[in-house]
């Protein structure tokens, strides 16, 4: 099916004011001397190494990444999507993966860093997208809850009921990309199916039980996701996301997360920066969603970044 995925209207200047309204937000809240996280998805629920095999494809599949069979070293990193980092893992929340693939040549998309051995793919727990339109992420930046209940209530219920779900572990879960992404001249999704057994039922009095509940299951054993692709079929919709596309989910390759013998910290990986246009052209993000995000990760990061090197600088001039 071609791809049919054009830029809307006034899209860039929306995706800057949602850029300006982040940063003037994040500036108002930053306290002197406490470290700068990301806006989103700031507790980590688990970071760890991986190894990401590609299989050996049918011709129609092996383009791009997926050209030929390979093992690749990759770490993960499980979050929350909002609220404190301060907030209990039993609180309903969105919950993130993000994996980094070390080591993969070819020129990557997101600008300044065509040069990165780096690729990255980013997903969460629902198998859809909340939001229909660029324009409500402009609503929820300013917190007119109100009025976007109003103009709006599906995105309120269909948050609610993306974040309503008991999760014991992060392994025992499964991620999906929402939004679409190009498969050489088709549009698909991505997902990672979770394959390990599940962890005993946790502790939920533990603020953080997801975390220890992961290092438990590590310690003990790898765990592996299956990596699908799920290719658009005719009514399939490119902007709005927030329906179920119908096709099956296609095996591509298999993440392993390795086995520990050591603690998880909550600030491991803490430095990294994820972006799911920090991959191959062959595999383009592509909505406005997957527009937006490039621009919005890029200037988070970049603020943050900004913030711990003065703050660092600060405390090295305290130390004279
Ligand atoms: C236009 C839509 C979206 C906006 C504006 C947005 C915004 C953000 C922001 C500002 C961050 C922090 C980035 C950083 O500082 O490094 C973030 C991180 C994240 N987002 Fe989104 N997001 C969007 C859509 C999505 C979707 C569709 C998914 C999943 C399918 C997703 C999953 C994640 C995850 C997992 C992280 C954490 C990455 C990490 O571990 O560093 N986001 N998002």
């Amino acid at each position: 099916m071609p791809i049919n995925d054009p830029v809307g209207f006034n899209e860039e200047a929306i995706i800057n004011s949602v850029i300006a309204k982040m940063i003037a937000k994040r500036e108002k809240a930053h306290s002197p001397g406490v470290p700068a996280r990301r806006f989103l998805h700031g507790k980590s629920l688990g970071f760890a190494n991986a190894v990401f095999t590609v299989n050996e494809l049918p011709e129609e599949l092996r383009l791009g990444f997926f050209a030929y069979p390979k093992d690749y070293r990759a770490v993960v990193r499980f979050s929350n999507g909002g609220l404190s980092e301060k907030a209990w893992d039993v609180i309903p929340n969105v919950r993130g993966m993000a994996v980094k693939i070390f080591d993969v040549p070819g020129p990557k998309m997101l600008p300044g860093e065509e040069s990165s051995r780096e690729l990255d793919i980013v997903l969460a727990n629902d198998q859809t997208f909340f939001v229909a339109h660029l324009e409500e992420i402009a609503r929820l930046m300013d917190g007119k809850f109100a009025e976007l209940l109003m103009k709006s209530p599906g995105t309120i219920f269909r948050a609610l009921a993306a974040s309503n779900k008991f999760v014991s572990s992060v392994l025992d879960i499964d991620y999906f990309s929402q939004v679409p992404h190009r498969f050489g001249d088709r549009a698909c999704k991505f997902s990672f199916t979770h394959d390990g057994q599940p962890a005993n039922f946790p502790n939920i009095f533990d603020p953080n039980y997801m975390r220890h509940s992961m290092e438990k299951q590590l310690r003990s054993e790898p765990y592996s996701f299956t990596f699908n692709v799920q290719f658009q079929q005719k009514g399939d919709s490119i902007a709005d996301s927030t329906k179920r596309w119908k096709g099956d989910f296609i095996p591509l390759g298999e993440l392993r997360i390795l086995q520990i013998n050591r603690k998880i910290n909550e600030s491991d990986g803490e430095t990294l920066e994820f972006n799911p246009f920090r991959t191959l052209h062959e595999h383009e993000p592509l909505g406005w969603p997957g527009r937006a995000r490039k621009a919005v990760y890029a200037a988070d990061f970049a603020w943050r970044q900004k913030i711990n090197r003065q703050e660092q600088e600060k405390g090295e001039r305290a130390l004279v």
